[in-house]
């Protein structure tokens, strides 16, 4: 990200000038703001990318927005946006350009990194993707004994299975039922032991998912499906037709035994966590086929064009970006529901969690210093109605702030009777709660019992975003995903921090390594960690098997 200023970004006058603000907008409730304000609703809504956000239910006034806009501005947002889309080395602490808009630019003009055009590799490789979707699909691609293939399962973690495995559960109606799509990720066997229950290893395809090659989880599963390949075909050669790879890494997927040409490449300007339309969405691309993916890297294009070309004012995921941050740095929030009215969202949080708090939980600026102020917030989430009789609750009548982003369609792929009348009826009655709530006044005219009444008054004023679109399609789905990437994008900007690496998870695999090496040693080991650790080592030699 750029840094306009040594001045660390909650001393900018911008920042301090919204601190102030918030004083004023202390006892000013959202009734106050719809019943002063009849234009509000109207003013505030905006239309991009086939999607309809409705921002009026926040806890903001113009006035707000404005110091919003002007904290943008201080922060040289349009400025970072230019170097992102352009290809400059903005992931600073990797030295890498960060291009993930080139891999859905569908404008037939160049993306240059260092003097090189890098659309002709990328039209390469999706032409390579939809060339193998077609032979798997079609049955043209067979097993090693001419079995046709039943079931595809993309081996992967992160960035290489959120994003596919939630948009393969978001455009199944799109998808081609005849074949079972899958997605392995977790190092527990569980998973692929339930993943692969059932399938015939002789029509089962293995997609290898890591742009690094390197991933424990990913290579132990890796070899664990070969095993299983194997000893159910008992020839090697079997390896060609039952394993394609996805990575940045050749030597390590020739390593593992799979065959460059069976190889689909992407890029080091491709974070993990942005790679749903490079070659990660591969298995994706076999369960919906070639148009439907390409439909959806148009909807992610067309949002990449509204961010990059609308002012600020106007421009969705500029403003939900610094909603969120009036909310987390202003407000004291301190995380963020995200509740999809449709149950094939259903890992949609589970995919913005990484893209979010991987990307913003940082607490180093980019000049190095321990930042003074939150970063990311804590992202999640559930698709409605499941979550109102669970956890709605607290976000009601709990004693926190929770903003929330309502997701909808008009329309369902499945309509069933009054079923898709009724999930809206609730995505618009919460909203209208939340913000709105319910007095003392009305509780005691409904007759309640006195001492009751505390316990029945909604305080509203909860803020909330609506999101809507017509229905559910690649191209919808692609549209929302960029809105999200670049909101994380504007925040990081605000923030001041390097959004684009996670060193954060280091620590983590380096320390598993060694104790990995304990729990596996023949002969007791020396044991080096703290008492507890150390402890649980002796425990888990002792019990496990
Ligand atoms: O969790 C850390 C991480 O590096 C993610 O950023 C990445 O998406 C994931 O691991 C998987 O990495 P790879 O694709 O290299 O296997």
């Amino acid at each position: 990200m750029s840094n306009t200023t040594t001045a660390m970004r909650n001393e900018l006058p911008a920042w301090t000038a919204l601190a102030g603000h918030a004083g004023e907008m202390r006892g000013v409730h959202l009734r106050d703001l719809f019943r002063d304000d009849p234009g509000r609703a109207e003013r505030m809504t905006l239309d991009a990318a086939g999607w309809r956000l409705d921002y009026a239910k926040n806890r903001v006034t113009d006035t707000t927005l404005h110091m919003l806009l002007d904290l943008a501005e201080a922060c040289g947002l349009r400025t970072a946006i230019d170097a992102m889309f352009t290809g400059a080395r903005i992931n600073r602490t990797e030295n890498r350009a960060v291009l993930h808009t080139a891999l859905r630019n569908r404008s037939g003009r160049p993306v240059m990194v260092d003097g090189r055009d890098v659309m002709p590799d990328v039209l390469a490789v999706l032409h390579r993707m939809a060339d193998f979707a077609r032979r798997v699909r079609s049955g043209e691609w067979t097993g090693h004994t001419g079995k046709r293939i039943r079931a595809v399962i993309n081996i992967g973690i992160g960035g290489s299975d959120l994003g596919p495995a939630m948009a393969a559960e978001a455009l199944k109606p799109f998808s081609d039922r005849a074949l079972s799509v899958r997605f392995v990720s977790n190092v527990d066997a569980t998973h692929f032991a339930e993943q692969t229950r059932g399938l015939d290893p002789a029509e089962t395809l293995f997609i290898v998912a890591s742009k690094t090659f390197t991933t424990q989880e990913t290579m132990t599963n890796a070899a664990t499906a070969r095993a299983w390949v194997l000893n159910a075909l008992g020839d090697d050669a079997a390896v060609a037709k039952h394993f394609v790879a996805v990575s940045t890494n050749t030597e390590g997927v020739e390593a593992f035994g799979i065959d460059p040409a069976n190889m689909f490449a992407f890029w080091e300007w491709v974070g993990g966590r942005y790679s749903l339309c490079s070659a990660i969405g591969l298995p994706l691309m076999v369960a919906i086929g070639p148009e439907h993916f390409t439909e959806m890297l148009e909807g992610f294009h067309a949002m990449d064009r509204h961010f990059a070309e609308t002012p600020f004012a106007r421009n969705m995921p500029v403003l939900m970006g610094l909603l969120g941050v009036w909310y987390q740095n202003i407000l004291g929030a301190e995380t963020h529901a995200v509740l999809p009215y449709d149950q094939s969202l259903h890992r949609f949080a589970a995919h913005l969690q990484q893209l979010d708090m991987e990307s913003n939980g940082k607490c180093i600026d980019t000049r190095g210093r321990r930042v003074g102020y939150h970063t990311g917030a804590v992202v999640w989430g559930e698709p409605g109605t499941n979550g109102q009789h669970a956890f709605y609750q607290l976000i009601h009548q709990g004693t926190r702030l929770i903003p929330c982003d309502f997701i909808g369609f008009a329309r369902s792929h499945n309509p069933l009777g009054d079923h898709h009348a009724k999930l809206t009826a609730n995505l618009l009655a919460q909203t209208e709660a939340l913000a709105f709530g319910k007095t003392a006044e009305e509780v005691r005219a409904e007759g309640t019992d006195a001492a009751l009444v505390p316990h029945k008054i909604f305080e509203g004023n909860r803020p909330t975003n609506t999101l809507a679109a017509e229905m559910l399609t690649p191209r919808t789905l692609g549209a929302l995903t960029a809105l999200y990437e670049h909101k994380v994008f504007v925040q990081g900007v605000i923030w001041d921090i390097h959004s684009f690496d996670q060193w954060g998870v280091q620590l983590g695999k380096v320390l598993a390594a060694r104790i990995l090496d304990a729990l596996q040693a023949e002969a007791e080991p020396a044991l080096g960690h703290d008492g507890s650790t150390n402890a649980w080592i002796r425990y888990f030699r002792q019990n496990g098997n």
